[in-house]
């Protein structure tokens, strides 16, 4: 079973998925990691992030794992874990360029199909029920206010001991939507079939408990 879940940057999305994921037993496959490894491995080997053939030979070049260690979900990549270092500020920004490139997309939806494909699993990003699995048995699409995101991101970059100002979080996060809903390829957008929730104001007990009801149902 697939289930998709995408939306906006921290619109809840990770946590909602991961506790999905968790209490279904589902692997969960972090698709935006997959981009900011990526974004990491061409920058920490000079490449241009401009350079979308180049960038497009380091994904080529990397192969994928997800594994739930002490409750977070580690993303291997070519048998090595990342963690903090792919969630800087720097590396966010890098990410949203390097996802604009259709040849760095097409590598990457691939592994995500493959990894996907591999047993149960529950796949957060931002074009996994249009463009990924259009077959999924479950969308869900998740958003919330832009200054509850902002608030969200930044309490997850002070956990991982990164000083940030929240005005300048905010305003990355408006300046990626509208890069990431207007791009040609894979723009951010809802499924016609998928599940809107709004988590500005629920909790995610409330909301993964209601995807987990509409999964009962299907079964
Ligand atoms: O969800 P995130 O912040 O970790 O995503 C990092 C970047 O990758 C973000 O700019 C959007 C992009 N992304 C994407 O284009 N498609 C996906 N399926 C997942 C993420």
């Amino acid at each position: 079973m697939i289930v998709a879940i995408d939306g906006p940057a921290g619109a809840g999305k990770s946590t909602i998925a991961r506790a999905l994921a968790e209490k279904l037993g589902f692997q969960l496959v972090d698709t935006g990691a997959m981009y900011r490894a990526v974004a990491f491995e061409a920058a920490a080997a000079g490449v241009d992030l401009h350079d979308a053939e180049r960038v497009a030979e380091i994904a080529r070049g990397l192969r994928f794992e997800f594994k739930f260690e002490d409750g977070e979900n580690v993303i291997y990549c070519n048998t090595r874990a990342l963690h903090q270092e792919i969630r800087s500020a720097e590396v966010s920004r890098n990410a949203s360029v390097i996802s604009a490139h259709p040849s760095v997309r097409r590598e990457l939806v691939d592994q995500q199909r493959q990894v996907g494909r591999e047993r149960s699993s529950v796949l957060e990003g931002r074009d996994i029920g249009t463009v990924v699995f259009p077959d999924a048995e479950l969308k869900v699409y998740i958003t919330a206010s832009p200054a509850v995101r902002a608030k969200r991101r930044v309490e997850q970059m002070r956990e991982g001991g990164e000083e940030v100002d929240e005005a300048e979080v905010l305003r990355d996060i408006v300046e990626r939507d509208r890069r990431d809903s207007e791009r040609d390829v894979a723009p951010l957008k809802k499924a016609d079939d998928a599940i809107g929730i709004d988590s500005t104001e629920a909790s995610v007990e409330e909301i993964v408990a209601g995807i987990c009801e509409r999964i009962a149902a299907l079964r």
